[in-house]
């Protein structure tokens, strides 16, 4: 078990970078061009934008080539060492975590809240959710066993609001959620 909790993390990784890589190289041409859905709320919010989405990309696939060549040989070799794993891996796990943490965005919205307001699970959660779905569509193999996986989201949600915290302490982002 602790074993399958160790592989998740490794799995997840490059997920985490890419969701947090945007707060230092995003920022700028807003995804939804200031453009609002039907109900006249902005349908992202200027905090989602295509800079964020594409250092969010880099950043993810940087760390999946970083632990193609860290854990190669190791017992950890999610993808025994398939060089072109690790890079449909990054993609897929970047992607989605990009994907899901706009949707969380465009459901913030939707609530009523503005850009950068805090809103629990939904500023936590999505981004994770949607990089596992993606792994899992691109045929990662990781067992869906609910111990494992409750874990990785309890300690997605602590890791989130702490590096929340540290990014606005430090002054890059403006709110500490
Ligand atoms: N960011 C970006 N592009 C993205 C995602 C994030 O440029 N696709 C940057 C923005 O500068 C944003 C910061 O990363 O302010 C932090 O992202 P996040 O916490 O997701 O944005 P919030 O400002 O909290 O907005 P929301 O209410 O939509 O969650
Ligand atoms: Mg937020």
């Amino acid at each position: 078990m602790l074993d399958e909790f160790i592989r998740l993390i490794l799995l997840i990784l490059p997920a985490y970078a890419a969701n947090a890589a945007p707060v230092v190289l995003g920022g700028r041409f807003p995804i939804d061009g200031g453009m609002r859905a039907w109900d006249k709320r902005p349908i992202f919010g200027s905090s989602k934008t295509w800079l964020g989405l594409l250092g969010g990309m880099a950043a993810g696939l940087l760390a999946a080539a970083l632990e193609a060549h860290m854990l190669r040989g190791t017992a950890y070799d999610l993808w025994a060492g398939r060089p072109e794993w690790y890079a449909g891996m990054g993609l897929a796990l970047s992607a989605g975590a990009l994907a899901g943490d706009l949707a969380g965005s465009f459901i913030k919205r939707r609530l009523g809240l503005p850009a950068g307001r805090p809103s629990w699970l939904l500023d936590q959660l999505p981004f994770v959710l949607a990089a596992l779905l993606a792994a899992w569509l691109a045929g990662a193999s990781f067992a869906f066993s609910p111990m494992p996986l409750i874990f990785l989201l309890a300690l997605t949600i602590v890791l989130h609001r702490a590096a929340n915290a540290f990014a606005h302490a430090s002054g890059l982002k403006k709110v500490p959620w």
